[in-house]
């Protein structure tokens, strides 16, 4: 039996040699030192043992076991570390592989635009307000002096949710709407540029939602004299100190009088494409408020005048930059909107 022992021994040692993974070693331990394992069939031959014999042979017996136990724990041991190594080895991390590029975003050249004409009036006390895009009639066209089966309705050719509801037709709403909100009826000088929608059908001069930026200004000495100087210190800021503007009679429902305003252009007047040679550009529309819209708003229009400046913000973008197609604005083609990173 002690023989048999010695062989077990043997063999586990050189069995344990040739193991290469943890899950085979641990199957192999149970397969030699579980309750039914190889091992059992001494502890049942001690039994058999006469008792002056047993202590020696239970003590073999017991020897060989911890000396099993052991070279297993060993050996486990070896293959973890084993096993931990390759998994490391495994899913190394290359620190010096160049990383994921990163494409920093740029601004779109509209909000550039929208950005530079807020820095101008910013500094003049205006605060930004926000309307919304689905608007109602209302606030669209009756209190801008603008009621039912008026022809100025035609001008603005509008998209309508239902009867009472649109997609606004110009950030004018947003007048008719601070005026309302200003219970205590104070001065207010605001701006608001955002989204537009009108019915037009795309070409390189319209698109069917374009951006303006409403500048409004309610107080009680008001004048034209304000509106011009506003409209000049603009037009310089934004395309150079040598422009002049120019104001040319118009109407708005919503202004009285109104006004289009041209910014003169720099070219030598020899074939310019831009002002065809006029030597001016239409570049937005403004006005006074009328005493309708005043009045609509809850200001009594003896005592309050205002003056009010729609921005057309893609027809600027273009100009400033060069644009001859407005859906360049809108297409998202990343290789012109890219152009615009240094002027973040
Ligand atoms: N709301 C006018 C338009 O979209 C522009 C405008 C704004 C004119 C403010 C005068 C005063 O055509």
């Amino acid at each position: 039996m002690l023989e048999k022992l010695e062989q077990l021994k043997t063999d586990v040692e050189l069995k344990v040699q040739s193991i290469e993974t943890l899950k085979e070693l641990q199957d192999y331990k149970i397969e030699i030192l579980s309750k039914k394992g190889a091992f059992s069939y001494f502890m049942d031959e001690l039994k058999k043992v006469s008792n002056e014999n047993k202590k020696e042979f239970g003590q073999k017996i017991n020897e060989v076991k911890v000396y099993l136990t052991s070279l297993f724990e060993t050996e486990e041991a070896k293959l973890k570390e084993k096993e931990l190594k390759e998994k490391l080895e495994k899913e190394r991390i290359d620190v010096t592989l160049p990383g994921y590029q990163f494409q920093p975003g740029s601004k779109h050249p509209m909000n550039i635009v929208i950005d530079e004409i807020i820095q101008i009036f910013l500094p003049l006390g205006y605060k930004v307000e926000e309307g919304p895009e689905v608007e109602q009639d209302f606030y669209n066209f009756e209190c801008l002096n603008i009621p039912k089966n008026h022809p100025a309705r035609d001008m603005q050719d509008t998209f309508y949710i239902t009867d009472g509801i649109l997609l606004r037709t110009h950030t004018s709403p947003v007048q008719a709407r601070a005026m309302e909100k200003n219970t205590e009826k104070t001065p207010i000088k605001i701006l608001c540029p955002g989204k537009v929608y009108r019915r037009d059908d795309d070409d390189a001069t319209h698109s069917h939602q374009f951006m303006q930026l409403e500048a409004l200004v309610i107080d009680k000495d008001i004048t034209m004299a304000n509106l011009k100087a506003t409209l000049d210190l603009v037009a310089k800021k934004l395309f150079g100190e040598k422009r002049k503007i120019r104001l040319r009679a118009s109407y708005f429902p919503f202004t009285e009088p109104s006004v289009e305003v041209d910014v003169s252009c720099t070219c030598n007047k020899n074939g310019c494409p831009v002002c065809k040679d006029t030597g001016w550009i239409e570049i937005l529309g403004a006005g006074m408020v009328h005493p309708n819209v005043l009045k609509m708003g809850g200001y009594d229009p003896n005592v309050y005048k205002g003056f009010a400046i729609g921005f057309g913000i893609d027809r600027i973008t273009m100009l400033k930059y060069g644009f001859d197609d407005i859906r360049h604005l809108y297409n998202n083609d990343l290789r012109v909107i890219t152009q615009f990173k240094k002027e973040r």
